[in-house]
């Protein structure tokens, strides 16, 4: 049986997120800052090589679900056979490969990238109407969005979801148009709470929490009914009966979920995160090239693991200044 990487809470890690370049096609505000972010030259991302190698290493110590992030995951060149290498991985316990995409590029690549062994598909996106997409995204590509999100619900994927991060005043007037998505599409639509990240001018007052959202939704839908949350979840879904798909709240801020948390990010640039707002970081990327063994790979990554906070990076209030911009986390968008 493999081993898992445990922290001293006894959670078991078996999701890595894997960001696979700071760059992006859209220039979200929330999740990248206005002055953009410095790139890493070329020589410090890491390489196809690599990622397999530490996938590969995650993968036989319990690692079961493997989600490609960034920047934007689909203009990484090489993306599918990166992809087609991973799926190899499914003999070794790989049970799912995911992908959270803007969606404005992936539509062209999408049936291929489904063939070569991609299973979960998480498409951003924050608005219904293309103005409004291009005032939150500083892009065109609204309509290239909604292609892409036809072709994934025609296309075998497990799940198909949409991730919208909520801004009051911006698109919380659209909530409803999100629900009425369900109607007749099997997607699970997520509204997501505006988290802080250094230069995303965070303030708790653009921030609407979910409670709020649901009691607005229950206003036109009184008799929504509750879906079972699965095992780690971000989300405590909804649905309206007699809808295809589903709704869903990710609470970050006002009911975070860090208890059952069981994610590991790997950035682009090779580091481990342990947590999204948890500014220590290892880099593997310094390791491997200095010729680790797999074994001292792992001890590296026991060791950062072990050092994993209960909630928040084991802040009260989330401090930014150390930490990374999100689009240099693992997510998807960027300057370059
Ligand atoms: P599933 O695997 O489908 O459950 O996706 P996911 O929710 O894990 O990932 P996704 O990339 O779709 O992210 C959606 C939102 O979940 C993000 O905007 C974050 O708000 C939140 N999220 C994802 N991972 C983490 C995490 O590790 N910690 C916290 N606090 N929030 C996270
Ligand atoms: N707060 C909440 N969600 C965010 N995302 C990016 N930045 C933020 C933020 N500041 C979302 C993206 C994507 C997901 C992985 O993270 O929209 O859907
Ligand atoms: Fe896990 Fe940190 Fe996110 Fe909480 S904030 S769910 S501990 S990554």
């Amino acid at each position: 049986t493999a081993p898992f990487f445990v922290d001293s809470f006894q959670r078991k890690h078996d999701y890595l997120r894997i960001s696979l370049t700071e760059r992006c096609n859209l220039r979200c505000f929330y999740c990248m800052p206005s002055e953009g972010v410095e790139l890493s030259p070329e020589g410090k991302l890491l390489t196809d090589e690599e990622i397999i190698r530490l996938a590969s290493l995650f993968v036989d110590n319990g690692v079961t679900k493997i989600r490609l992030t960034g920047g934007e995951p689909s203009i990484r060149r090489g993306i599918l056979e990166l992809v087609r290498n991973l799926q190899a991985l499914k003999q070794r316990g790989l049970e799912s490969i995911a992908m959270t995409s803007n969606g404005v590029a992936l539509y062209r690549r999408l049936p291929q990238l489904v063939e070569y062994g991609l299973t979960h598909l998480n498409l951003s996106l924050d608005t219904l109407d293309p103005f409004k997409f291009e005032l939150m995204t500083r892009r065109r590509g609204h309509e290239a969005v909604l292609k892409s999100l036809d072709v994934a619900l025609r296309s075998p994927l497990v799940s198909v979801k949409l991730n919208a991060v909520i801004i009051k005043g911006l698109n919380d007037s659209e909530i409803l148009d999100f629900v009425n998505l369900t109607k007749d599409k099997r997607i699970s639509v997520r509204f997501i709470e505006f988290m802080p990240f250094t230069g995303n001018k965070w303030d708790k007052g653009k921030m609407i929490p979910s409670s709020e959202l649901l009691r607005r939704i229950t206003v036109h839908y009184p008799d929504v009914t509750r879906v079972p949350d699965k095992p780690n979840d971000t989300a405590k879904s909804w649905k309206v009966p007699g809808f295809q798909g589903n709704f869903g709240f990710i609470s970050s801020m006002s009911d975070h979920f860090c208890g059952t948390c069981n994610r590991l990010r790997l950035t682009a640039d090779g580091q481990i995160k342990v947590c999204l707002f948890d500014p220590n970081e290892v880099s593997l990327r310094d390791a491997m090239r200095e010729g680790s063994s797999d074994k001292e790979l792992i001890n590296k990554i026991s060791l950062a693991i072990s050092g994993k906070k209960a909630k928040h990076a084991g802040m009260n209030d989330i401090d930014v200044t150390k930490n990374r911009p999100m689009i240099l986390i693992g997510v998807r968008k960027h300057q370059g």
